[in-house]
């Protein structure tokens, strides 16, 4: 299976896939995280990613895609995959395309998750994640079970992410909409686009997901 999960920031995406890697033993990638991981390091694209994503615009198309390319190349055949935050553009879409061919894929499903955007401030605003193992929380709607400390791997380590705070999520969600929702057609023309009511809770979510995928 390759997915792709499309949805303006705070959609649910990276909690989604995280599940779907649990339940479907897949792989997600992630081009926000690779991203943030190159950062983190200071490599080349880490550093001319940096200032980009801090105001919330988008990277350039051919760093995304070559990330995406290599991790395709380094992955075995049968694993199935969950493309979390890529494409974002028209000409990504394009560039997935020509990548899938090259490394033999087929897209299962486009799953665009659907939501109230002016709930996501808060749901961004609210968002951390443990440190050690990336696991997704919320302050109020997904806290870890025993406080401060993480249900996966136990650390007491948690982070926030730099752009999420509410004038840079406006600029991702503009970002979104002039950009991203654009290429749905691209895949309709396909037959290959299903819709999710991501406003329900994870575990619903998810479930709406299972639901497609089997
Ligand atoms: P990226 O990391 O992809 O961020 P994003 O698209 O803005 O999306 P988020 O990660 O913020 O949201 P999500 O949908 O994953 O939500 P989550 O599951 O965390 O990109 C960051 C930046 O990198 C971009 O701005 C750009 O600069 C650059 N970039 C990345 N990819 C690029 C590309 N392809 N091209 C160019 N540039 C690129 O959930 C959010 C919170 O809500 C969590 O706290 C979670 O616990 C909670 N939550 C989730 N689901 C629910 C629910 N159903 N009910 C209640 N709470 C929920
Ligand atoms: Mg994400």
């Amino acid at each position: 299976m390759n997915i792709i999960l499309l949805g303006p920031p705070g959609a649910g995406k990276g909690t989604q896939a995280h599940r779907m890697v649990e339940h479907h033993g897949m792989r997600q990638l992630s081009t926000g995280d690779m991203l943030r991981a190159a950062v983190k390091a200071q490599t080349p694209v880490g550093q001319k990613a940096k200032a980009v994503m801090d105001r919330g615009e988008l990277v350039s198309d051919d760093i995304v895609s070559e990330l995406i390319d290599a991790e395709l190349t380094a992955l075995a055949p049968e694993t199935g995959v969950i493309f979390d935050g890529y494409p974002r553009t028209q000409a990504q879409a394009e560039q997935l395309d020509g990548l899938l061919a090259k490394h033999g894929r087929c897209l299962t499903r486009v799953i665009e998750l659907g939501v109230d955007e002016d709930a996501l401030v808060e749901r961004i605003t609210g968002r951390f994640s443990c440190a050690e193992c990336g696991t997704l929380y919320h302050d109020m709607a997904n806290p870890p079970k025993t406080d401060g400390v993480c249900d996966q791997c136990g650390s007491t380590e948690f982070k926030r992410r730099p752009d999420d705070n509410e004038e840079t999520v406006r600029t991702r969600m503009q970002e979104y909409r002039a950009k991203t929702q654009p290429i749905l057609p691209h895949y309709e023309a396909q037959d290959l686009v299903a819709r999710v009511d991501g406003m329900a809770s994870i575990e619903d979510v998810s479930h709406a997901i299972d639901a497609l995928l089997t």
